[in-house]
């Protein structure tokens, strides 16, 4: 059994073999068909969310049951199955409330998970799943059930960017048509958003990236616009908006300094929604009378708002109608021996998603 696993971070991740427990009562085994490669992958290899070493990586994968605990009933061996990586606990006053993505029970960036590497040494594996791997053993609710004509390469990009980006626009920031929409960061959660909000009826929809190699990605995604992020970005957007600045802006990379750049570019009263996933040490400054004045709403979106047991298979039967195309999202399929370079070019912003097939 291979998987990607960091050993420390900043070091460059490796393919190994290692032994996952048997499923436990409720747990299930799958083999993963396909991976993407998030940049939460990343900012679990070069440290940024400060998980536990060594780790498996991914969390973004969608596959086939294997093997199902002796408790199990929301599944059955031959399913199909996107991971879920907050699987909610149902009984928390979160999600009591309705709001499962806030889960007390999930949340940690990497937990322990009964495998070991070669040596025998534990390994914790990423947002309890370590999916960058031939096959995992999770707990049952963090397997959703999705109609086996589904092609696994979507399926596996509902269980992260799409069901965030999608979420983030529809349920966090509630976008109607007719209203101005700026996205910064264009990887596979950005040209969700821009493509989520064109099909939510957003005008114009402004792109936007530090690479102009994204701009084609993001006219296929539906972006009306594309700009780069420089000293102009202000003056531009508010060009487009009769001055005014977008009715919402999604911050899609998870850095400080955008997120800065997304409340700038919003006009006073409106919504910025953080959907990127930065580090605890990157702050923001926002001036206190400029709070004040702009009466600006700042939000993040933790995925999506949404609740994957309810809207991911909503998602999958959209995808099977033909009604969200994820096509454009995807830049290129590879092999786990690969997802290394998949890394690499992610870092150095490049491409769109790349999507590990087994
Ligand atoms: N201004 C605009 N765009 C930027 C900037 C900047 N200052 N810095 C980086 N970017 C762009 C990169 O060029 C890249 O196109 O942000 C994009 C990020 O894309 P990916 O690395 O593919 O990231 P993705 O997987 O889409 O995740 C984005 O969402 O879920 C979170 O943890 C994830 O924080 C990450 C974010
Ligand atoms: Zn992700």
């Amino acid at each position: 059994m291979r998987a990607l696993v960091a050993r420390a971070a900043g070091a460059p991740p490796r393919v190994e073999e290692i032994v996952l427990p048997a499923p436990g009562p409720a747990q299930v085994r799958v083999a993963i068909r396909a991976a993407g490669v998030c940049h939460s992958d990343l900012s679990m290899v070069n440290g940024t969310l400060a998980p536990t070493y060594p780790l498996v990586l991914g969390h973004e994968a969608a596959g086939v049951v294997l093997a199902v605990g002796a408790e199990v009933d929301r599944v059955r061996v031959g399913d199909h199955v996107v991971l879920n990586w907050a699987p909610p606990c149902r009984q928390c006053w979160f999600c009591a409330r309705g709001e499962p993505w806030l889960c007390a029970a999930t949340g940690a960036p990497s937990l322990p998970s009964g495998s070991t590497d070669a040596d025998g040494t534990p390994l914790h594996v990423t947002l309890g799943l370590g999916a960058l791997a031939e096959e995992v053993v999770v707990a049952a609710n963090a397997v959703i059930p999705v109609p086996a004509e589904l092609p696994f390469e979507a399926a596996a990009l509902l269980g992260c960017a799409v069901l965030t980006g999608i979420g983030a626009v529809r349920r966090t920031a509630g976008v109607v048509p007719g209203e101005a929409v700026a996205v910064i960061g264009l990887g596979g959660v950005g040209l969700s958003v821009v493509a989520a909000a064109r099909a939510a009826g957003a005008d114009p929809v402004i792109a936007v990236d530090l690479s102009e190699a994204k701009r084609d990605l993001a006219i296929a995604a539906g972006a009306t616009d594309f700009l780069l992020s420089d000293d102009t970005l202000n003056r531009s957007v508010r060009t487009r908006t009769g001055g005014r600045g977008v009715d919402h802006s999604f911050e899609c990379v998870g850095r400080a300094a955008t997120i800065r750049l997304a409340w700038r570019a919003t006009r006073r009263g409106g919504q910025v929604t953080v959907v990127g996933m930065g580090g605890k040490d990157d702050v923001v400054e926002l001036g206190a009378l400029d709070i004040f004045h702009s009466a600006r709403i700042l939000r993040s979106s933790v995925y999506g708002s949404s609740d994957p047991d309810r809207d991911l298979p909503e998602l999958a039967r959209a995808v099977l109608d033909g009604s969200i195309a994820l096509g454009p999202l995807i830049s290129d399929r590879t092999t786990l021996d690969e997802a290394p370079a998949a890394l690499d070019r992610m870092a150095r912003g490049e491409g769109a998603r790349s999507v590990i097939l087994f």
